[in-house]
């Protein structure tokens, strides 16, 4: 991938109604559920980013069909349970951890060879967690060293169920595991005592498949599922990505007299939790016309500047409901009044970089007082702009590329980036519309 320097200046106040691109975790799981099930699905609001589109390849390489019409509405033929075919070359994920991940899960439940690889940042990443439980389930692997990839996954010829308690507090986990269960001989089982996203519950719901789920004292999660069913072809509409929402909800906090309107986003408890930690540092978010749509919680936001921030507590218990938001959280926090802190933050190590160390360095270089531990971030905010003037590394990530860009829309001097080109797999036109709103991105 060709590296792209942006620099992100100053702006005034942001104004306007933004359509934000679908649900990442949404968009993967219809692809991979679509091309499953029996019968031709239709999924409207597709997110189109590279992540999304690699899963789509994916797919179609284990011979699913897979198609976009002219008005982006996607369709999948789905090839049935134990129906995936072994792919003729090496698939290539990207920098996709969620698309890997999850389809390791889907292909261990197949009889089938398949060799995953990617980027130099999920390369990168641990596998270890989603190869040991497949291999309880006699799934084989052979894989860099620590289960880094590339790696190759073999599906036995009959996979067992386990129950399997999540060791880490991670929905790709969990999804692996269940997506493996989907072609075992009896009941799947998962527990996890810190509840993650489930839309692999709801989805496979959506599916026809049944997932029974039993809430236990504590709040830790038992859910189950019976292999061997076929999933029924349906109809996916995808809400808007509350994840990605987040870096305009941001730079619109930091500019008094900002107003902006995102319909349609996805406010799924497990996770809106930026939204209610922002609320607590004092933010103006209002979430109107709160419904539910194709089985998930969806709100218009309306989001202003009217209200100056304060440094809050982020409770850890939260931690998995803001999971991917706590880089744009950091910018918020640099220009809060008070101090900030945030704990449990042990797997922003994983991401697609060392999310703590790069917010850490980042936001150092561009002058915010700031402290970093083992999975810990405090930020000492005094309500106003950072420094900038720099340019900060991105190491192949995303989120971090776009939290530095909103960074720049309040800080004194310019901040640029050294590639924004990995923004592409989450938030394909988020140059365009930040700039839409007023931002000045180039
Ligand atoms: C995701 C789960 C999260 C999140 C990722 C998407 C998913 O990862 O960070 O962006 O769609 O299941 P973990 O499960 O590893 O925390």
């Amino acid at each position: 991938m060709t590296k792209e320097t942006l620099t992100s200046s100053k702006s005034s106040a942001l104004s306007g109604q933004v359509k934000i691109p679908g649900d990442k975790s949404i968009s993967h799981r219809s692809l991979m559920f679509g091309g499953l099930a029996i019968g031709e699905s239709v999924i409207h609001g597709l997110l189109e980013g590279e992540d999304v589109l690699h899963t789509a390849q994916a797919m179609r390489e284990m011979g699913a069909t897979i198609t976009c019409d002219d008005q982006n509405i996607w369709r999948t033929q789905g090839v049935g349970i134990g129906g995936l075919k072994e792919p003729s070359t090496i698939i290539e994920m990207g920098n996709s951890g969620t698309s890997t991940r999850l389809l390791i899960g889907l292909v261990g439940g197949h009889n089938i060879t398949v060799q995953f690889s990617g980027d130099a940042s999920l390369n990168k990443r641990p596998m270890n967690r989603v190869i040991k439980p497949l291999e309880m389930m006699g799934a084989t692997f052979t894989s860099r060293e620590g289960g880094r990839l590339p790696l190759s996954v073999s599906g036995p010829e009959t996979l067992k169920p386990i129950e399997y308690k999540l060791p880490v507090a991670s929905a790709q986990v969990k999804s692996a595991v269940l997506l493996a269960g989907l072609s075992a001989m009896g009941k799947t089982t998962v527990i996890e005592e810190t509840p993650t996203r489930d839309h692999t519950e709801n989805m496979l719901r959506h599916f026809g498949v049944r997932v029974d789920v039993e809430t236990l004292e504590g709040g830790t999660q038992v859910i189950s599922i019976e292999g061997q069913k076929d999933l029924t072809a349906t109809e996916v509409h995808v809400p808007s990505d509350p994840s990605s929402a987040a870096f305009p909800t941001v730079a619109a906090l930091l500019h008094a007299g900002s107003e902006i309107k995102m319909d349609n986003v996805l406010m799924n408890d497990r996770r809106n939790g930026v939204y209610i930690t922002l609320q607590e540092m004092g933010a103006d978010i209002r979430f109107e016309n709160e419904r539910v749509e194709a089985g998930e919680q969806v709100a218009d936001l309306v989001v202003t500047g009217n209200n100056p921030l304060k440094g809050i507590d982020v409770p850890a218990i939260r931690v998995p409901s803001m999971i991917d938001e706590f880089p744009i959280l950091a910018v918020a926090a640099s220009l809060a009044e008070g101090t900030t802190t945030m704990t449990g933050l042990e797997e922003l190590r994983v991401k697609e970089s060392d999310r703590l160390l790069m917010m850490y360095e980042g936001l150092k270089a561009c002058g915010v007082n700031l402290e970093m531990g083992e999975d810990s971030l405090t930020i000492h905010g005094n309500g106003q702009p950072p420094k900038g003037g720099v340019k900060v590394k991105t190491s192949l990530d995303h989120r971090i590329a776009m939290s530095f860009m909103v960074l720049g829309a309040v800080s004194i001097d310019p901040v640029t980036i050294d590639d924004g080109a990995p923004i592409k797999t989450s938030f394909p036109n988020f140059i365009d519309l930040m700039n839409g709103l007023g931002c000045k991105i180039a």
